[in-house]
């Protein structure tokens, strides 16, 4: 069960508008709680009971989603960094607070399995170096790679342009020509373009299938997918 807040509260931080707004949702009869017609704006509830014009509200309990996202998008928030994420996402999402965040990011040419939740210590928790979550790459380099980069992948010793620690070890497997999958356990800034960039490839496609036990199955680019939070 969750703790009982005030409906207007409720609605307004799961997007449905304004304090105001909301408020005058509640006193047009409009809002039910277990099915009774609830018309006072300050009255409690928990989120799961309440329901606006017959429907239940959109994840009372909190998002956690799996969005495949296309290329051409950012995780940034910043407008200024052209089409977002969560543009492409339900625009109620946006107006939920707490905010709607993805959890780790991708490039803006990276295609895959974004994590996307409103849950922040979820976010941490998912994120966190210490908790060893294994990510899963597919990549198309600029020509097919040495075989010793399976092992420099693995050694654990190596180190990033900038930087004074050197990468977890990675799994890497050769799928055939330019064609690699690669299975990371941190996210640092561009962590895969870098480890190849390190030794002289490019990657050009960038596709991830897994974070952590969440794989992205037939959900279509553009498409999202509710998620049981890990217990
Ligand atoms: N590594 C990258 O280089 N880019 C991504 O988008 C994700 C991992």
């Amino acid at each position: 069960m969750q703790p009982l807040r005030r409906i207007d509260q409720i609605l307004a931080s799961l997007g449905y508008g304004s304090r105001r707004k909301v408020r005058r949702f509640v006193v047009d009869g409009r809002v039910t709680v277990s099915g009774g017609v609830q018309d006072d704006p300050g009255g409690k509830a928990e989120p799961a009971s309440v329901q606006l014009d017959g429907a239940p509200l959109e994840f009372p309990e909190g998002i956690f989603v799996i969005f495949h996202k296309p290329t051409g998008c950012v995780c940034s928030h910043d407008l200024r960094e052209g089409r977002r994420v969560y543009d492409l996402l339900p625009p109620r999402w946006l107006q939920r607070s707490p905010a709607v965040t993805s959890i780790g990011r991708l490039d803006r040419d990276t295609t895959g399995a974004l994590l996307v939740t409103d849950n922040h210590a979820l976010v941490h928790r998912l994120t966190s170096p210490r908790r060893h979550v294994e990510k899963v790459y597919q990549a198309t380099l600029d020509r097919a790679p040495e075989p010793r980069l399976v092992e420099e992948f693995a050694s654990g010793a190596l180190l990033l342009a900038g930087e004074d620690k050197p990468c977890a070890t990675a799994q890497l497997v050769l799928r055939g020509g330019a064609e690699v999958e690669i299975t990371l356990t941190e996210g640092r800034f561009h962590q895969v373009k870098r480890m190849f960039a390190h030794f002289g490839y490019e990657v050009c496609r960038l596709h991830r299938s897994r974070f952590g036990d969440y794989t992205l199955g037939d959900l279509a680019a553009g498409q999202w997918r509710a998620l049981v939070p890990p217990g």
